[in-house]
């Protein structure tokens, strides 16, 4: 399985950089790949017409698989109002054929109006379980725009997933393979209980952080491993660096022996009954 992960797009901004995404685009489309994670901030300010160019870009992607998550920045001046209407849901799960089987990814919305924190919620968590739990059919995928854990090289945090504890251990307990997320412009991989958590850099802006350019990930996954492949677009084959490798069955070091529900318990959401 091939997948292409890119965010913070940043439309809007002074420092967008629409050439960089032309090329991130076009190098996508010669790579075929299975599915394109785009997490987050495609705006500046979720103005309309911000969403409405990310949207023209993102349209000549050929690739059938194109999932589209929120970002704290679509999320400023009610602009996930204009993200539904161009891009539909906010949230979902989907299935997708790969070549070694199916692979189940589920998108969330981390983002509150006008807030650069993020939040999974105690409403998801049931939904979260029911999709990843019994999936065996291929790996399981979240894509979600915050940060579960902190990014090196990006100063100091204040904005990560508020739930980041919880969501942590529902992860490890449903064994999720990988989570695909944006927000700090710096590319980073942690490997932490068997859950491998991905982090893309800003694709097309120059609000970038120290000396990392605008980038995007290539992730490659086989039966045997998974390959990391960081790209810098328009610069070709000299713009590209492995960024991280692991095996494709999750390696833990620890075993942890308290029951889940010591730690989480799921909301019974008593409006659905
Ligand atoms: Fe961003
Ligand atoms: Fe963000």
């Amino acid at each position: 399985m091939k997948i292409v992960q890119m965010s913070d797009i940043h439309v809007g901004s002074g420092l967008f950089r629409p050439e960089l995404l032309s090329a991130t685009i076009e190098e996508t489309n010669s790579l075929e790949p299975d599915l394109v994670a785009v997490v987050g901030d495609l705006t500046t300010e979720g103005y309309r017409w911000e969403f409405e160019e990310a949207k023209g870009y993102l349209d000549r992607i050929e690739c059938e698989n194109v999932i589209v998550t929120m970002g704290n920045h679509d999320a400023k001046s009610v602009g996930y109002r204009h993200f539904e209407e161009l891009f539909g849901m906010r949230e979902g799960a989907t299935t997708i054929p790969i070549p070694e089987g199916e692979a189940k990814v589920v998108a969330l919305d981390s983002t509150k109006p006008d807030l650069d924190e993020g939040e999974i919620g105690r409403e998801h968590y049931a939904w979260l379980d029911s999709e990843f739990r019994d999936w065996d059919r291929g790996p399981k995928i979240l894509l979600v725009h915050h940060h579960i854990l902190a990014v090196p090289g990006t100063g100091r945090d204040v904005n990560n997933l508020r739930d980041a504890g919880d969501v942590m251990a529902i992860l490890r307990e449903l064994r999720v393979d990988m989570v695909l997320s944006g927000h700090r412009h710096v590319p980073y991989v942690w490997s932490i209980s068997g859950v491998r958590i991905i982090h893309s850099g800003t694709v097309s802006s120059m609000r970038v952080r120290g000396t990392m350019p605008p980038s995007y990930n290539v992730i490659d996954l086989d039966e045997d491993s998974v390959k990391i492949t960081l790209h810098q677009p328009g610069k070709g084959k000299g713009g590209e660096e492995p960024l991280a490798s692991f095996s494709r069955k999750p390696v833990t070091t620890s075993e942890f022996y308290p029951d889940f529900s010591r730690f989480v318990l799921y909301d019974r959401l008593p409006f659905l009954r």
